[in-house]
């Protein structure tokens, strides 16, 4: 069984599509071992304990910076196991010396088809805003592993979503949500099924 844990900032929607995906048994082969938010009042937190999941929050300002932070982090997630990280709407960049450790281990969501509209600056309403300004016509959401750079690991799955004449960034952004539902659970069921493996920069799926 894959030992998950996610780590969260806000509202969670992302976690709830993973709580669903293990309790109708769709990933029968993992389960969420901890929920960990850096944010005391992000409202996922609050998801995880209704569906009695353990959760964790680490108050930033209790930690002399980032690098001290993470490694506690870190030495949290090596004593309970955890096969995978899930970040779900995590709002801050792991530091690199967190990333090696857990190499090849830790997802992300990204609300657009990466490589486009991704790095810094690009979350939120931002992500969805630069897409009608661009002009393209068709947007999505990716699931990526997680490399040294911001969104710029290897792609996992991807969905699309037409992106029509009278969308805003907040109609984009709920329709985008809705495919993202899908393709994290999808993503995580195939990483507990050993079915994902990273070749260079391509994701192979068996
Ligand atoms: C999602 O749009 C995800 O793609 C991005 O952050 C948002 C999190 O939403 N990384 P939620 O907290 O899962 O509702």
């Amino acid at each position: 069984m894959t030992k998950i844990a996610v780590f969260i900032s806000g509202g969670g929607t992302n976690l709830q599509a993973l709580i669903d995906a293990i309790n109708n048994e769709y990933i029968k082969e993992g389960y969420i071992e901890i929920v960990f938010s850096n944010k005391k009042e992000a409202y996922g937190l609050e998801r995880a304990i209704k569906s009695g999941i353990k959760t964790m929050f680490l108050d930033p300002k209790e930690f002399s910076g980032r690098q001290e932070y993470d490694e506690y982090l870190a030495g949290k997630m090596n004593s309970m196991n955890i096969d995978l990280i899930c970040l779900a709407g995590y709002m801050q960049i792991l530091t690199e010396k967190f990333l090696d450790k857990f190499h090849g281990k830790i997802m992300n969501i990204h609300p657009a088809l990466l490589p486009s509209f991704g790095g810094p600056g690009m979350y939120g309403l931002n992500v969805h805003k630069a897409v009608i300004e661009a002009g393209v016509k068709i947007t999505g959401c990716t699931v990526h592993f997680v490399d040294k750079g911001v969104d710029t690991g290897p792609i996992i799955i991807q969905k699309c979503v037409s992106v029509d004449d009278n969308d805003t960034p907040e109609t984009l952004q709920q329709k985008v949500l809705k495919y993202e539902h899908q393709a994290y659970p999808e993503a995580v069921k195939l990483f507990t099924e050993g079915r994902l493996k990273i070749v260079g920069k391509r994701v192979v799926i068996s």
